[in-house]
């Protein structure tokens, strides 16, 4: 660790942390779910509480141990995670929106598990999921930092930072965290790439390496949003 870090310079803050994979289901025994590990936003968690913050990581279907001091809700849904997120960002000075939310569900789920029918196809009826960082956007209390995740893969409408500096104007959180993902990248891997941009879009930081630095980094940018005590 870097012994010019200031550590403690989140002493006093509540920081909520979503981490992991939604995970929504088709039936009693499958569900519609996600790479994501968990390992990026428990290093955030593990982070902030190093740096001294108060956090509780609100996490969906990860299977990791997690640093002592930390609170942990455990999730499935993205209904659930809602929920949670609902109930503890209130108080939070920062909220770090890590986790990769589904952004559909089955609109039914069935009791039992589903058949084959015989037909050489099958269509499954998906419906949005809510937008929770849209939601805390909306119902930001004056001064508290919120941040999302992006993961991005270029393609032949743009590039990963092109995405992602469009996403960044269109979510309106504080800061975005755009990573690149496909081909080996981003999910469940030791390692991270990241640039961190503004609402604007405009870059405002980037890490590559360990994903506690990484954590570390985006840290850095929230502690200097926070407002002074
Ligand atoms: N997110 C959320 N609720 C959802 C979907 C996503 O809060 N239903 C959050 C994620 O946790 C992440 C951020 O929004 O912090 C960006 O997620 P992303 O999937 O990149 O954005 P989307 O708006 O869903 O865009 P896309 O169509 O590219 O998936
Ligand atoms: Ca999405």
């Amino acid at each position: 660790s870097d012994a010019s870090r200031p550590w403690g310079d989140l002493v006093g803050r509540t920081v909520v942390v979503t981490a992991g994979g939604t995970r929504e289901p088709i039936d009693a025994v499958r569900y519609l779910g996600n790479r994501s590990s968990g390992m990026q936003g428990f290093a955030l968690a593990e982070a902030a509480r190093e740096r001294g913050a108060e956090v509780t990581v609100i996490a969906a279907n990860v299977t990791l141990p997690l640093g002592e001091g930390i609170a942990r809700v455990d999730v499935s849904t993205a209904d659930e995670l809602s929920r949670a997120v609902e109930s503890l960002a209130p108080t939070a000075d920062a909220v770090v929106m890590a986790a990769a939310v589904a952004d559909y569900r089955p609109q039914s789920v069935a009791a039992s598990k589903l058949k084959k029918d015989g037909s050489a196809g099958m269509t499954l009826e998906l419906v949005q999921t809510p937008d929770i960082l849209a939601g805390l956007v909306a119902a930001r209390p004056p001064s508290q930092v919120v941040v999302g995740f992006a993961a991005e893969t270029g393609d032949d409408a743009g590039s990963v930072l092109q995405h992602g500096a469009a996403k960044a104007r269109r979510k309106g959180a504080d800061l975005l965290v755009v990573n690149e993902v496909g081909g080996g990248r981003g999910f469940g891997t030791a390692d991270n790439t990241v640039t961190i941009l503004d609402s604007t879009g405009a870059r405002v930081g980037e890490a590559t390496g360990s994903k506690l630095g990484v954590a570390h980094a985006v840290l850095d940018r929230i502690v200097e949003r926070l407002p002074s005590e």
